[in-house]
């Protein structure tokens, strides 16, 4: 059976969420590796829109196994507020919910050293997070004072850890910059109620999904944010402090590579960002970037900040795929181009005058990098009622067939809309070989 990983090829906000949300309904189980709600992915259907920040887009097809793996860190607080959300709208969780014992919690007090460090950082140094104590929480992690969620479990020993980390270095830096924290009764009495009405969910999910493989089950792994975000191979350090390619699925949920059957890559049909950092290709103080900006409604899920805007980035793209190595790419918001007279695809880089290849590791030099265009005709029509690959206008063919080669993979489906009905499958293509029976 497939075991398929859907990541984010770009600046994240690619659409992952609409891709899985409807590859799902063909998978057992889908299951998310890294980051926490920083994440925001919105599925629209039946005229409702969604916003999950932690649960997988799986969740609403009922029949569909959700699994928050040991990669992930999770807001208990905003957690439980997003399964009360999901019960209010009618979908049931229980027996279907499978939260890893060894997901890394997010204190309220690395919530506070986020804004802390991101307040007091220099303008120049300040990474533009999304505030939700994601980078806070992977440094205890690695530096090994962080707590799971099955610390949760006994209240006595969450209250000598917190009380360790109130009077270390974490609980210091608040301390010095004046800022007044809750007590580690506190923290620990809330937190175990929290863990109280969440242990019905909480499991060792390595366990479980290997064993669902073992049984023939299938599982897609639901990227979040996306590859020039990873910590390693995004652009350093305005990247999030997760794993967020491919590769990162193995650690993030305890399954092996030998497991992995294909991935695919999702991108939108132009480039965004949000937060600080280089992007080659943005349109700053530019037209063309309002008005993807507007047509695209490019404000962030979590945060609602205005994402930069600019054309498809073919080199950064090129770069995701040497990392993830796509079986395919989805292609989304291609309606967003549908009223542009002309497109540019960045092709290539100049640094200092002088052709650059591929990424470079330096951000002083990401940031000198001069995007070098080609123009495509635009179709200038609207796409957003189009259902059939063949019924696609002639120049967006052109559009997608010049990403192809850009990318270097194949383009398997693309999205011209936000409703589920708005995706188009391209016939034959690996989406239609691997995942039998899609629509
Ligand atoms: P953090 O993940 O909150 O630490 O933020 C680090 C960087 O990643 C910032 O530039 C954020 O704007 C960006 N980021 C984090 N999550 C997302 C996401 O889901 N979509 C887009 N950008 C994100």
């Amino acid at each position: 059976m497939p075991n398929i990983a859907v990541v984010g090829a770009q600046w994240g906000d690619e659409g992952k969420g609409k891709i899985v949300d409807l590859l799902c309904e063909r998978f057992d189980v889908v299951a998310r590796f890294q980051g926490g709600p920083n994440a925001g992915h919105t599925v629209a259907f039946d005229g409702k829109t969604y916003a999950l920040h932690h649960v997988p887009s799986g969740v609403f097809r009922p029949d569909t196994r959700i699994v928050i793996g040991n990669g992930t860190v999770l807001d208990l607080t905003k957690l439980l507020e997003e399964l009360d959300g999901l019960a209010e709208a009618g979908i049931d969780l229980a027996g279907r919910l499978y939260i890893s014992d060894r997901a890394h919690v997010i204190l309220p007090i690395l919530k506070m050293l986020d804004a802390l460090e991101e307040s007091s950082a220099k303008a120049g140094d300040k990474i533009g997070t999304t505030l939700r104590g994601i980078g806070p929480t992977y440094q205890a992690k690695a530096a090994r004072w962080g707590l799971r969620v099955g610390d949760f479990a006994d209240p006595e020993h969450l209250e000598e850890r917190i009380d360790r980390i109130l009077s270390g270095p974490a609980g210091g830096r608040l301390a010095q910059a004046g800022q007044e924290m809750p007590t580690a009764a506190q923290l620990a009495r809330d937190g175990h109620g929290q863990w109280k009405r969440l242990e019905q969910y909480v499991t060792d999910t390595a366990m479980r999904l290997n064993d669902w493989i073992d049984e023939g089950g299938s599982v897609l792994f639901e990227g979040a944010q996306g590859t020039l975000l990873d910590l390693d191979h995004g652009s350093y350090p305005f990247v999030t402090s997760s794993t967020t390619v491919a590769g990162g699925l193995c650690a993030g949920l305890g399954v092996a590579p030998t497991r992995v059957t294909g991935a695919l890559g999702v991108f939108k049909a132009y480039g965004t960002r949000v937060g600080a950092g280089p992007m080659p290709s943005e349109l700053i103080d530019d037209a063309a970037g309002d008005l993807i900006r507007e047509r695209g409604h490019e404000y962030g899920t979590t945060t609602g900040r205005p994402r930069r805007c600019g054309w498809f980035d073919g080199v950064a793209a090129r770069y995701a795929n040497r990392i993830n190595r796509f079986d395919a790419a989805c292609i989304t918001l291609l309606d967003v181009l549908d009223a542009f007279e002309e497109i540019r695809i960045c092709t290539g880089y100049r640094l200092d005058g002088k052709p650059f290849e591929g990424f470079p590791a330096s951000v002083s030099r990401a940031e000198r990098l001069e995007p070098v265009y080609e123009t495509h005709k635009g179709w200038n029509r609207d796409t957003t009622g189009v259902r059939k690959w063949e019924d696609l206008p002639a120049e967006a063919h052109a559009y997608l067939a010049r990403l192809e080669e850009v990318i270097g993979t194949e383009v398997a489906m693309v999205g011209v809309g936000p409703d589920r009905v708005q995706s188009i499958l391209r016939p034959g293509s690996w989406i239609t070989r691997n995942v039998p029976d899609l629509i």
